[in-house]
């Protein structure tokens, strides 16, 4: 299995790395502590899971040399409008003086106001969205943290090709990275296509199914787990490496970061069911896109705007 990829700026990205989203504060520094010992080089992070501290507690705790080690961290909603502010606040947080990527979470920005700053609301009730925001402006000022070098690689995440389309009018940089939920009930195929054909790298995020996951009980995933003797869990891992895209498996479990580091190879007659079950009705999403087509902004999953 291929343990490492190149992005487009020629930097190579461990193709395994921990996910810290839903990781409390309180066990967030021992998991990543407890990943760099066990030879995990690549944590993802982000200033709205509202953990950074703890993750630069735990590298700092883990003895592992901070050039070893890939981090990315990722610009937050509220802050499109100020980029500086979002990632000086992630550098001072972890502790370090730059990230080797930072991403644009959501193509989408929040306006902060008095009732919050991450996550405002309108009086009426409805998220505090700028529908109006220029996506290009973001990725500007994208550019500018890369040529201060506060950022090695920048890169998007939740965005689907119309954006990214939109984007790629005006981009200077082409984005490193797009990460997007990825898992066999969500495998993107034609994003991924198009993400290939530029040279951005896909990264999988909830590549489990998250918390309460519909995948971890599915029968043809079990069957091939059987197959392999290996848990449901290596092989929903080891099929993002497999496809050419990064794995971000989220655990705050010991043994389960462990295993998780763990990829073992598939073959095709694997890989054929595992690209084909969303095909077979078993379409589903994990994480509810509040960002994205609630809002109105139907352009952003299309697969499921249909279905509305
Ligand atoms: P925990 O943190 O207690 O290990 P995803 O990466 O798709 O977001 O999934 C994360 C969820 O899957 C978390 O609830 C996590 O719980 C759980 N998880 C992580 N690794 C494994 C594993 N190897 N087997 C089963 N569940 C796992």
């Amino acid at each position: 299995p291929s343990t490492s990829f190149k992005l487009n700026t020629g930097a190579e990205i461990p193709s395994v790395g921990l996910g810290t989203w839903q990781a409390q504060p309180g066990e967030v520094a021992i998991a990543v502590e407890h990943a760099l010992r066990s030879g995990y080089r690549h944590i993802d992070c982000a200033l709205i899971y509202q953990n950074e501290k703890e993750v630069g507690t735990g590298i700092a705790n883990s003895g592992v040399p901070r050039s070893e080690i890939f981090l990315t961290s990722k610009l937050w909603n509220s802050y499109h409008d100020n980029v500086q502010k979002s990632i000086d606040q992630t550098l001072a947080d972890l502790g370090v003086e730059s990230v080797d990527l930072f991403l644009v979470h959501w193509p989408v920005r929040l306006v902060p106001n008095e009732g919050s700053e991450l996550f405002p609301m309108n009086a009426d009730g409805t998220r505090a969205v700028d529908k109006d925001w220029d996506q290009t402006k973001t990725w500007a000022a994208m550019e500018e943290v890369l040529a201060q070098g506060k950022a090695k690689a920048i890169g998007v995440s939740n965005w689907s090709i119309p954006y990214l389309e939109k984007l790629s009018q005006t981009w200077e940089v082409v984005p490193a990275v797009n990460q997007v939920e990825l898992h066999p009930f969500n495998p993107q195929h034609e994003l991924k296509a198009w993400c290939d054909k530029r040279g951005i790298l896909l990264e999988a995020y909830c590549p489990l199914g998250s918390t309460n996951s519909p995948l971890l009980s599915d029968p043809e995933l079990n069957h091939i787990a059987e197959k392999h003797g290996v848990s449901p869990a290596t092989i929903l891992i080891s099929y993002q490496p497999a496809r050419g895209v990064v794995v971000l498996p989220k655990s705050v479990s010991k043994g389960r970061i462990e295993q998780n580091l763990k990829l073992i190879d598939l073959d095709e007659s694997d890989m054929g069911i595992l690209n084909g079950m969303a095909a077979k009705g078993k379409q589903q999403r994990v994480n509810t896109p509040l960002f994205g087509w609630d809002l109105g902004f139907d352009d952003w999953y299309p697969e499921q705007a249909a279905e509305k």
